[in-house]
């Protein structure tokens, strides 16, 4: 085979971009009863798709891009599923000059929020509905049922939608997929999702590795206290995949496969961003930041090796607990460290979600996106019923910390996750995002906070200005130049 007949416009909706997400997303909506128009630059790789998979649906190939628009039902739909960047830019170029006013371009990359936010005004300006659209859940969840964050207009959900929802994952009956809201809000969504998950993956790794170096357990043994935290409320989908990575041998060497691999962990820049957004909107997302920050600790290979080679261990003990009572108690400490940290990790990220929202007027209902990352993403866990029930509750809860459910749990947990803190202060394994997301809890349960003696540092340097307790409407400054240091109030 080496063209395709030009089909009629026919297609419910085409996917451009058939790499692995791409050939999976289509497949997936071919199963579902939706004709997909699909088209690829390298035409081998349609050809590829029609060959292998062709008898599970409907599928409209096409060999350019002129016939994948003309075989596109009107308002016409695609989806692109390409590299973000220089490659989505381009494509969206090609279609948007192809195609008429109220077709939808939706960009099914993780792309920055801004980047959306900018690409949708001007596609408008053209007529034409853009739509940015989270998709989580891997290879796997975009064939058999992923999460879907789509944001643009009402109008194009309208269209879009009732497709996107019938090829989620659904929990409990419901579709793990809906509108979030305009413009870029579905990305905005997706790269939090992404903060989350590196916030996640980090706090299971330093379970993991105070376990190993503290609690003295093998891999093995860590691999089976994973799996009974199965049982718990820290059944998610990152501890059941962490269970099976433990659990796994290395066949060259026999050894295990966690301590055969480069311990430099990669990203490809959604914690970056996350991060940097949080600053921008004055948002604290410690965790997050922490979990990035490690990532790039963990690949600076130059600093990591003069320090070793400095052998700077003043003050640290390492010896890892031998009696049975003792490294049982430290196991269910760590457990509830490890839940303690995640709620205050996913408490800051829903935070981010708020204050986008409200900045960007999206309207964004939090519970909503609590729930359709029940399933098929990869944060889906047990945990998010509790979050979509704290919202459905109270949808202006001002933190997730004070929903009863986890300020409960967190009082609860709270000694035993200090308890590990301190235990990693004092042994020098490191526990960053346990660390951050404890003292993060710690900074809002405080009623007062050492930032009135910044206050009075930045005023005494720059003539900052500072508010009273007892008028806080008022604007103040203290002429410290002075002996009298009199205070005087500015309008
Ligand atoms: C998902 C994931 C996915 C992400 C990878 C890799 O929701 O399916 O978030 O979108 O690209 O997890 O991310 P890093 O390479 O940055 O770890």
């Amino acid at each position: 085979m080496s063209s395709f007949t030009p089909a009629p416009a026919t297609a419910d909706l085409g996917v451009f971009g058939l790499g692995v997400m791409g050939a999976n997303l289509a497949r997936n909506l071919a199963r579902h009863g939706h004709a997909v128009a699909v088209f690829n630059r390298t035409l081998a790789r349609t050809e590829r798709l029609i060959e292998r998979y062709g008898s599970e649906g409907d599928f409209v190939p096409a060999a350019d891009l002129k016939n994948f628009v003309a075989s596109l039902r009107t308002p016409r739909v695609a989806i692109i599923m390409v590299q973000a960047g220089a490659a989505t830019e381009a494509v969206i170029e090609e279609l948007a000059a192809l195609m008429e006013p109220g077709d939808i371009i939706v960009d099914a990359g993780n792309t920055l929020y801004t980047d959306t936010r900018r690409r949708e005004v001007s596609l408008r300006e053209r007529g034409l509905h853009f739509v940015g659209m989270g998709v989580s859940g891997g290879e796997e969840g975009a064939l058999n049922g992923p999460s879907i964050m789509p944001g643009g207009t009402a109008e194009s959900y309208d269209r879009l939608g009732p497709m996107l929802e019938s090829i989620s994952a659904h929990v409990d009956g419901t579709p793990c997929c809906t509108h979030v809201g305009p413009d870029g809000a579905g990305h905005f969504v997706k790269m939090v999702h992404n903060g989350i998950e590196y916030a996640d993956m980090q706090l299971i790794a330093e379970a993991y590795d105070l376990l190993r170096h503290v609690g003295g357990f093998t891999v093995e043994e860590i691999a089976e206290v994973f799996r009974s935290w199965k049982d718990s409320e820290l059944d998610s989908y990152l501890i059941d995949i962490t269970t099976e990575v433990l659990s796994h041998t290395d066949a060259a060497t026999g050894e295990a496969f966690v301590d055969v691999v480069v311990d430099a962990a990669g990203q490809k820049g959604t914690g970056v961003w996350t991060t940097q957004t949080a600053l921008e909107l004055g948002v604290a997302v410690p965790a997050i930041a922490e979990a990035t920050f490690a990532r790039a600790v963990s690949s600076s290979s130059a600093a990591r090796a003069a320090v070793q080679a400095a052998d700077i261990a003043a003050g640290t003990t390492q010896a890892a607990l031998t009696d049975p009572e003792e490294r049982r108690a430290f196991v269910d400490a760590v457990k509830q460290a490890l839940y303690g940290s995640k709620i205050a990790a996913y408490a800051q990220g829903f935070d981010e979600i708020a204050t986008a929202s409200k900045q960007f007027d999206w309207n964004i209902d939090l519970g909503a996106m609590a729930r359709i990352w029940r399933g098929g993403c990869i944060i889906r866990a047990r945990f998010l019923d509790d979050i979509t029930r704290a919202y459905d509750e109270n949808p202006a809860l001002a933190s997730l910390l004070t929903a009863p459910v986890f300020a409960s749990s967190l009082a609860k947990v709270l000694p035993a996750w200090r308890q590990v803190v301190a235990t990693s202060a004092t042994t020098g394994v490191p526990a960053p995002a346990f660390a951050s997301s404890l003292a993060y809890v710690d900074q809002l349960r405080s009623r007062r906070l050492p930032a009135a003696l910044i206050q009075g540092q930045r005023d005494f340097f720059g003539s900052h200005t500072y508010h009273r307790t007892d008028d806080v409407e008022g604007v103040y400054h203290t002429l410290w130049a002075t002996p009298e240091r009199t205070e005087e109030k500015w309008d």
